[in-house]
């Protein structure tokens, strides 16, 4: 069987936890779709475009990883998609709540919809993209918490 799976978040930006999910995910499934997509609880600080540019460099090794982004929402583009796996990643209990409410609510949206949660890294339980931009924003050190790659793009538009 053929199994594509979406990992779906705001990215704003692309963390290294993150990157430990999709690389995952990436070696269990044979394609996975990483969207990036609104939130209408956050305003972001990266533009769509600078997410998905971001992501890109980030999963350039990664060939069955593809990034999308559309407006709407996730249920709705699975069942258009033929997709019925989202994959999260869980780092601490205090994600469970909230991450509990999405699976239900996309469930009821869409029945044939699973969401399944990998276990963040033990390195990545405490990272956020949220930190990350507070410590970037403020000239602190955020090379062990976003990839190589992409970390000069992003304290870049951080210190700006
Ligand atoms: O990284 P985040 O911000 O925790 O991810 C949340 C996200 C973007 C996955 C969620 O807000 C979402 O699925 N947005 C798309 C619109 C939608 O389907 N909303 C209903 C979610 S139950």
């Amino acid at each position: 069987m053929n199994k594509t799976v979406i990992c779906p978040g705001s990215f704003d930006p692309v963390t290294l936890g993150h990157l430990d999910i999709i690389t995952r995910a990436s070696g269990m499934f044979d394609k996975v779709i990483v969207a990036v997509l609104v939130n209408s609880g956050k305003t972001p600080t990266f533009t769509t475009e600078e997410r998905i540019q971001l992501l890109n460099d980030a999963v350039s090794g990664l060939p069955n990883v593809e990034i999308v982004s559309f407006k709407g929402l996730l249920a709705e583009y699975c069942k258009q998609s033929g997709i019925d796996t989202i994959v999260k990643g869980l780092r601490a209990v205090s994600d469970f709540e909230y991450e509990f409410q999405m699976a239900i609510a996309n469930k009821k949206l869409n029945p044939n919809l699973e969401t399944i949660f990998l276990t963040a890294d033990s390195d990545s339980t405490f990272l956020s993209s949220s930190m990350v931009r507070e410590i970037g924003s403020m000239g602190g050190d955020i090379s062990n918490f976003v990839p190589a790659c992409v970390h000069d793009r992003i304290v870049s538009k951080l210190r700006k």
